[in-house]
């Protein structure tokens, strides 16, 4: 297989790195989009191979354009891009805004991986198999009344909750995936979601826990599958040639293709979600293909 190029955004740690370390070890170029260039720099520096570490802060829109204005500068196409980073510190007791004014977690979450592969797609689309992979959680089953609040997606006027905020975008990515699915049929690039299941995760990540949560982590760890396992899924839907066609799908820890939740395979969910994420943003879709001819006119959402 020729050597692709493929940026796994938070690859300093987790399944991220595990990810990035398998893919760049199967001798294709890997780059490591992580806010702190020094994490970035230590994971490359373990990792080796064709690896680039970049400086990509998911919780800020400058960030993000410094970044898309680097790979435009440098790469001249881009194969797969994996929105891995998440914000999930569950002792958190208020919510935080980033410095452009919305919810941190519904930003890194949500809004920044539409924004990012909005502004790459230009390079997507010239890979012969892009793919867009978007990374949904399996804690996602547990909350089945789960949905997006569009009158208050930011926790303006409810009651704040990590895992409120967590899973609502978690959620809101599975809608985004479906979505940029239908908007690419009749292209060579396809959006497919992870669906993570439990994964061990570094306690040493989250000082500021309490204690109880720290202690169900580590009994809940008990059953947890390690990073590395989770990156054949990771390695596979990014790189498998048979999955060449395979667009709009949720693949669970074993690759096996699994139902998103009800809500969000809603059309009409999915476009209020849509709508209101592209008003957030302030941004008309880069691209929506109507017909394998190419890109026509932004529809826009009004
Ligand atoms: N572990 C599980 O059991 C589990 C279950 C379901 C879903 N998932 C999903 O799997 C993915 C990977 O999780 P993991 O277990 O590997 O967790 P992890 O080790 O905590 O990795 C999360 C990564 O996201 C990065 N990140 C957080 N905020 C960011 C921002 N604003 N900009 C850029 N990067 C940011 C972190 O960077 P820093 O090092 O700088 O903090 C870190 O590299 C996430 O999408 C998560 O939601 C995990």
């Amino acid at each position: 297989m020729p050597a692709k190029t493929i940026i796994i955004t938070g690859a300093n740690s987790g399944i991220g790195r595990a990810a990035a370390a398998r893919i760049a070890g199967e001798g294709h170029r890997v780059i490591l989009a992580c806010r702190s260039l020094e994490k970035a720099a230590a994971a490359r520096a373990d990792i080796g191979g064709n690896t680039i570490a970049a400086e990509l802060d998911l919780a800020s829109r400058r960030s993000i354009h410094a970044f898309t204005d680097w790979v435009h500068q440098e790469l001249d196409q881009v194969d797969v891009l994996i929105h891995n980073a998440a914000d999930f510190d569950l002792s958190k007791t208020e919510r935080e805004m980033t410095a452009d004014g919305f919810e941190r977690i519904w930003f890194t979450n949500h809004l920044a991986p539409v924004l990012l592969t909005d502004r790459l797609m230009d390079r997507i689309i010239t890979s012969p198999q892009g793919r867009v992979i978007t990374v949904s959680s399996k804690g996602l089953l547990a909350h089945p009344f789960q949905t997006v609040n569009i009158d208050d997606p930011m926790f303006a006027t409810r009651r704040f909750t990590p895992a409120a905020a967590y899973y609502q975008s978690k959620l809101a990515q599975n809608m985004y995936t479906i979505w940029l699915a239908q908007q690419l049929s009749g292209t060579m690039v396809t959006a497919n979601a992870i669906r993570v299941s439990k994964v061990k995760i570094d306690l040493a990540r989250f000082p500021d826990l309490p204690q109880w949560m720290k202690n169900l982590y580590a009994l809940k760890s008990l059953l947890a599958i390690t990073p590395e396992q989770m990156t054949e899924t990771y390695a596979r839907t990014a790189l498998d040639p048979s999955l060449r066609n395979r667009s709009g799908t949720l693949l669970d820890h074993q690759l096996k293709a699994v139902p998103f939740p009800a809500y969000a395979k809603d059309p009409l969910c999915i476009e209020r979600v849509m709508i209101l994420t592209y008003r957030q943003l302030g941004i008309q879709p880069a691209v929506t293909f109507s017909d394998a001819s190419g890109p026509a006119e932004p529809t826009g959402f009004r």
